[in-house]
């Protein structure tokens, strides 16, 4: 009897550690599929320029919206201001005055704003800049993985661009427009661009 309950916990021992092992292994495939996932998703996203005459959806268009705001800022002020032009006759103002926004054929866009009320002071301020980029990078991403195609083209600092611009649509006094994403379905299927380039970086070890 003795012998036959030593079996038993070391048969159910066993098995724990078995189904242990079995879910942590499935976790860490789970994992790595989602970072192959992200990984080739940053890998393989290049700019669209030319765009089928598909709208996007709400749904759509907010998943960009939230993936924007999810970027990271300084200090966490989240200095940005996202516009979304969908009216036709106002992206085909811009695609007229601003050709490098690639708009003729874009279903809308989102004018990427820094917010100047919510900047950090003094020499920080500028970090807007690079909150706004990285709202954009995100939506760019995003865009790639919902297979909506998507282009960044820059305003600010071209002060021409960023005056132009205001002319055509109403953006506030406190925002500064620093880019303009114009995005639709993919009317064109470009390779991605290979820029691995080992003389662009340095270890300092
Ligand atoms: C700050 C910035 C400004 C850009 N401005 C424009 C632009 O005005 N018009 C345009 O067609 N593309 C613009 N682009 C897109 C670049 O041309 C593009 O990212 C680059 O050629 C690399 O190609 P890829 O996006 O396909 O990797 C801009 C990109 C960045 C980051």
């Amino acid at each position: 009897m003795k012998a036959q309950s030593l079996i038993i916990v070391v048969l159910s021992v066993a098995l724990l550690f078995a189904v242990i092992k079995i879910v942590t292994s499935k976790a860490t495939t789970v994992a790595g599929n989602a970072a192959d996932a992200v990984i080739s998703n940053i890998m393989t996203r290049t700019s669209i320029r030319s765009f089928t005459d598909e709208s996007l959806t709400g749904e759509q268009i907010e998943t960009l919206l939230k993936a924007g705001m999810a970027a990271p800022s300084a200090v966490n002020k989240q200095p940005w201001k996202f516009i979304v032009v969908k009216n036709r006759e106002f992206l085909k103002r811009i695609a007229d005055t601003l050709p490098n926004t690639r708009l003729t054929t874009a279903a809308c866009a989102i004018v990427v704003c820094g917010d100047m009320t919510k900047t950090l002071d003094g020499v920080a301020r500028d970090f807007w800049i690079h909150d706004c980029s990285a709202a954009t990078e995100n939506i760019l991403l995003a865009a790639h993985a919902m297979g909506v195609g998507a282009v960044w083209a820059g305003i600010f600092p071209n002060p021409d661009r960023v005056s132009q611009l205001r002319g055509l649509i109403d953006i506030p006094e406190s925002l500064i427009p620093l880019c303009v994403v114009a995005l639709g379905h993919p009317a064109e299927n470009p390779e991605p661009k290979d820029k691995w380039n080992p003389e662009n970086y340095m270890v300092i070890d």
